[in-house]
């Protein structure tokens, strides 16, 4: 018993705290995705940079979904378009595919990283303790979480909740911006560094960008002020920087008003 316990604490501490089916499933083996080199394989004097086959899939993959987000005319055709996607290899260790959710005419749009455990199993963004601080932080500028609209720049969990990689947003991130340009809000809040970094396609950090409003040109030329402010799961652990994201908020409220 006690060794069952020890296994099952090990587990946790190893980030394995999610059972996705009842059969082992190696999700890099099984799609055989190994990175080889193949600009160098028959040119070992070869000046060009090695590319791999990963970072071709991932082009062809991001490609695809830029092709597909094209023909999205509404909400609910992207959302179908998410769900048959098959270009991000997240999608398989995932229980549920967590599209956006809320008003489709909202003026305010809020956008995460990516789903937790709590998302992944009932299929909606910002439902878990992050999410309840997200209500909170919402209703204390008397902001209606329902009015709003709350996506996440991935559909997907990553595994025990890693940070998501470059390839992945990158594939995932046609997908977002199609969102943003069907929803055409007044205002965006970006929650967090990744979310902020995917958004505005820089590597500034969170706590430079926040604060203050940037602009966000979508493809179509719409000019949309985003606000970036710290995640809710970064203040669950810090709550001394719970002053600085009222302040965020407060500044969410004026530009409302405007
Ligand atoms: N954290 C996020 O970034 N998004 C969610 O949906 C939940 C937690």
């Amino acid at each position: 018993m006690e060794n069952r316990e020890n296994i099952l604490s090990w587990y946790i501490l190893s980030g394995v705290d999610e059972i996705c089916g009842d059969e082992p499933m190696n999700v890099l083996t099984d799609q055989n995705k190994q990175a080889v080199p193949v600009n160098t394989v028959n040119n070992q004097n070869s000046e060009r940079p090695a590319t791999t086959l990963l970072a071709q899939e991932n082009t062809a993959a991001c490609n695809s979904a830029r092709e597909i987000c094209d023909k999205a005319q509404t909400l609910e055709d992207l959302k179908a378009m998410v769900e048959s996607f098959e270009g991000c290899s997240l999608k398989f260790s995932a229980n549920s595919t967590v599209f956006g959710h809320g008003n489709p005419q909202a003026e305010v749009m809020i956008i995460g990283e990516a789903p937790g455990a709590d998302e992944d199993r009932i299929g909606e963004p910002f439902v878990g303790r992050s999410g309840h601080l997200l209500d909170k932080m919402l209703q204390a500028v008397a902001i209606r979480r329902e009015d709003c609209f709350i996506t996440n720049i991935l559909p997907w969990r990553p595994p025990g909740n890693r940070t998501p990689t470059e390839g992945e947003v990158a594939v995932c991130l046609p997908f977002l911006q199609r969102q943003i340009e069907l929803i055409k809000p007044r205002i965006l809040l970006l929650l967090g560094g990744s979310a902020a970094n995917a958004v505005l396609g820089n590597a500034d950090s969170i706590s430079n960008m926040r604060g203050h409003f940037i602009d966000y040109i979508t493809a179509s030329g719409m000019n949309i002020p985003a606000l970036a402010s710290f995640h809710p799961a970064f203040l669950l652990r810090s709550p001394a920087q719970k002053s600085k994201a009222w302040a965020d908020m407060m500044r969410l409220q004026r530009k409302l008003a405007e």
